[in-house]
């Protein structure tokens, strides 16, 4: 029997880029250079399976392939899937797969970590321990916010949501409120209180964590509007997507001092990160690093192989988007 033929377009965790090459007829990307436009449609003519990742394009154009396309799926290497149209991948009948669940420990730690970055001010300390500027220890300069009894609202109470809710209540005593788009949802958190609107959590709480999805709806969720709501002595965390947040509105709050603090791992242009960001001390800014642990990687790729394995051994892939 002919083995399917998969292009991936960046370069995998060794043990999962085996899988593969056990399975399929497979052609990898050694150099991890990021496909281009051109670079995808030819691999969407050529390969029975495309696995890709964030950071490719895949749009209408790419899915249709000058009406060349062979690529009966998209094995996605992430659970987020707003760089493909999923609507146009639907109605040409392209599958696309995701790998939920095994990176919301990774994310969530990193939301964590975030969020103590921000409050403890990490890199405002060390960029001047680094400068050469610290005179020894002190009292009063410099001083953080402990998070104990403090509010952290989670916008996006899904699965990563719910695991750094239970981080930051069970490990650090803080209280849980949030706010999710579907109501139906109620919280595996113990004691965590679901707010009405998007408004009231942005104002009640101390720590604001987004996990939603990019997609249209979720654009520019928190703009000026919102980030005024906040305390002045509040956080923002997002390890979501960058567009969630509105990047001039929130670089003007960071220099206004309007809010205290954020941390974040996603940006609205990536991999392009403003300058006027980069130049403020109250911001912690990590390069899309949420699941970027070897064992979670792992994990991921070998969740995306599964949806290959079953979409060509005729089942339904255990994690199909579309
Ligand atoms: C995800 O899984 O969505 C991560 O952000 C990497 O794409």
């Amino acid at each position: 029997m002919v083995r399917p033929r998969i292009i991936v377009t960046r370069k995998l965790p060794e043990p999962v880029e085996a899988r593969l090459k056990a399975l399929f007829t497979v052609a990898f990307n050694p150099s991890d250079e990021p496909f281009g436009k051109q670079k995808l449609i030819k691999a969407m003519t050529r390969a029975d399976g495309i696995l890709c990742a964030f950071g490719d394009n895949i749009d209408a154009e790419v899915l249709q392939a000058g009406g060349a396309r062979k690529a009966q799926i998209l094995a996605n290497f992430g659970v987020g899937t707003n760089h493909i149209d999923l609507e146009a991948a639907e109605e040409l009948g392209v599958v696309v797969t995701n790998t939920p669940g095994v990176l919301n420990d990774a994310t969530a730690d990193l939301a964590m970590a975030l969020i103590l970055a921000s409050t403890r001010r990490m890199w405002m300390h060390e960029n001047r321990l680094r400068r050469g500027e610290w005179q020894g220890f002190d009292l009063t300069s410099g001083l953080g916010c402990s998070l104990r009894d403090k509010v952290l609202g989670v916008v996006g109470m899904g699965r990563i949501g719910t695991a750094l809710a239970m981080r930051a209540h069970f490990g650090f005593g803080m209280k849980v409120i949030y706010f999710n788009r579907s109501k139906v949802f109620a919280a595996a958190v113990p004691k965590a209180e679901s707010v009405d609107s998007i408004e009231e959590l942005m104002a009640q709480a101390d720590v604001i964590s987004l996990h939603v999805p990019g997609d249209a709806e979720n654009r520019h969720l928190i703009n000026a509007e919102r980030l005024a709501m906040m305390k002045p002595t509040a956080h923002l965390v997002n390890t979501a997507r960058g567009d969630v947040v509105d990047e001039t509105a929130l670089i003007e709050a960071l220099q206004k001092g309007a809010i205290a603090g954020a941390g974040l791992d996603v940006f609205e242009h990536e991999p392009a990160v403003p300058e006027a960001l980069k130049a403020l001390d109250n911001v912690t800014l990590l390069p899309h690093i949420g699941s970027a642990t070897l064992e979670t990687r792992i994990a991921m790729g070998m969740r995306a192989v599964d949806n290959l394995q079953a979409h060509f051994s005729d089942q339904v892939p255990p994690h199909q988007v579309v």
